[in-house]
């Protein structure tokens, strides 16, 4: 028995392969470093989807089509303003995706042209969902997507009302990009198994949804942020993180299942931490970071993972800690569809077997007769 399936082989895919040993990722045979540097998400996601990059021609029509699709059913925004503010976004997204499939054109139809329409509008809206509800909880009307912004510079519009500045809409880019698909993660291994029954793209991107909120998974950014907001200062730093290796307390943004060496989303992020830092400031948060990894890294050799910087560089963005994961969805959803897609294409129901551990030969003891 494998716990956890560690070093099971699932699946077989074209979309994403990590380099676990040498601390690479490639998205359908493209290095995540090229990807970070000169894409966008939405050329990315195209990328995804489609097996190869757009030519111009394709990836304005894709871009065209994208926007198009941001906009959510009134009756999603309606069943959302239902709920009680003190609703965490991840719940409130598993909720609206679920819902989501109602209004869409195409529910009821499984097949390829429909799941592809489906996945665009799925993660074109997604990112309205969650920015809605940051309006919503905080007793604002939602606003309306803009057409003539980016994916990431028109989240950050709806989340702010405000014009977004170009290089927060940049960064906020290179993050979306770097989370957009990592193999048989546990969310998109969930996404497979729902689509393997034949169930619909939906459910698959709501189980997903579930199991991504996990602090072992998405969820960790959120506990980084809230780690370096307990320890609060560079000075407590090295005691603060000595004292939880003791406790023998897992240490968020560490760790990861396929990498030994350090996952490369995460050089990315540290620069981007660091620049932020810089310029706009407070350092503390990057510095107590950098002082967590040094300890962390110097007593056990555990690689640093794709949240540890992400919950520094959403902090100084400015974004609510509890909508750190609902982002990692937002460029996820890329992923997770060419995944179910990928699925649906050559289909065998996913039915690993267990291993049975319990009594055996029970007599059965009527309930009158139980003690
Ligand atoms: N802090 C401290 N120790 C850690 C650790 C962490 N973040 N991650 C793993 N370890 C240790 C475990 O305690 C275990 O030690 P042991 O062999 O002495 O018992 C060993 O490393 C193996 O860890 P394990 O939890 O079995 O690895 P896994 O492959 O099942 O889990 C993660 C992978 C990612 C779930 C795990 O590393 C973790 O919980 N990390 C923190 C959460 C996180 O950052 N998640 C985001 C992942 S992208």
């Amino acid at each position: 028995m494998n716990k956890g399936l560690e070093g099971i082989v699932a699946a077989s895919t074209a979309i994403s392969r990590i380099d676990g040993i040498n601390g690479r990722l490639y998205y359908q045979g493209l290095n995540i470093d090229d990807l970070a540097a000169h894409s966008t998400f939405e050329e990315t996601t195209y990328l995804l989807w489609h097996g190869s990059l757009p030519t111009t021609e394709q990836l304005t029509a894709f871009t065209k089509t994208f926007i198009e699709n941001r906009q959510l059913p009134y009756e999603i925004l309606t069943l959302m303003m239902s709920m009680p503010k003190k609703t965490p976004p991840m719940e409130v997204l598993r909720t609206a995706v679920s819902a989501l499939s109602t209004y869409d054109p195409d529910d009821l139809d499984n097949s390829v042209e429909a799941n592809v329409n489906k996945s665009l509008r799925l993660t074109a809206s997604m990112a309205t969902i969650i920015a809605a509800w940051e309006r919503i909880r905080n007793n604002q009307w939602p606003i309306l997507p803009r057409t003539d912004l980016s994916h990431a510079a028109n989240f950050l519009y709806m989340m702010t009302g405000k014009d977004p500045d170009p290089t927060a809409a940049k960064i906020l880019d290179t993050c979306l990009i770097l989370h957009a698909d990592h193999g048989l993660n546990a969310s998109t291994f969930v996404a497979r198994c729902t689509a393997s029954s034949l169930s619909d793209l939906h459910s698959a991107i709501t189980a997903a949804i579930g199991s991504l909120k996990g602090p072992l998974h998405g969820g960790a950014n959120e506990q980084v942020m809230r780690m370096l907001l307990e320890i609060g200062t560079t000075e407590n730093a090295e005691k603060a993180v000595r004292a939880m290796l003791d406790a023998k307390q897992k240490i968020m943004g560490f760790g990861h299942r396929v990498y030994k060496a350090d996952d490369p989303r995460a050089a990315w992020l540290q620069r981007l931490s660091h620049d932020l830092a810089m310029t706009v400031g407070p350092k503390q948060w990057y510095e107590i970071s950098e002082i967590i990894r040094h300890v962390v890294q110097e007593s056990k050799p555990l690689p640093v993972n794709v949240d540890f910087y992400s919950a520094s560089v959403y902090y100084a963005l400015g974004i609510p800690i509890d909508q750190f994961t609902p982002i990692f969805a937002l460029s996820r959803v890329s992923g997770w569809t060419a995944h179910v897609l990928e699925q649906y294409s050559d289909n065998r129901i996913i039915r690993p077997e267990s291993e049975y551990v319990g009594p055996e030969n029970v007599s059965y003891v009527p309930l009158a007769q139980r003690g």
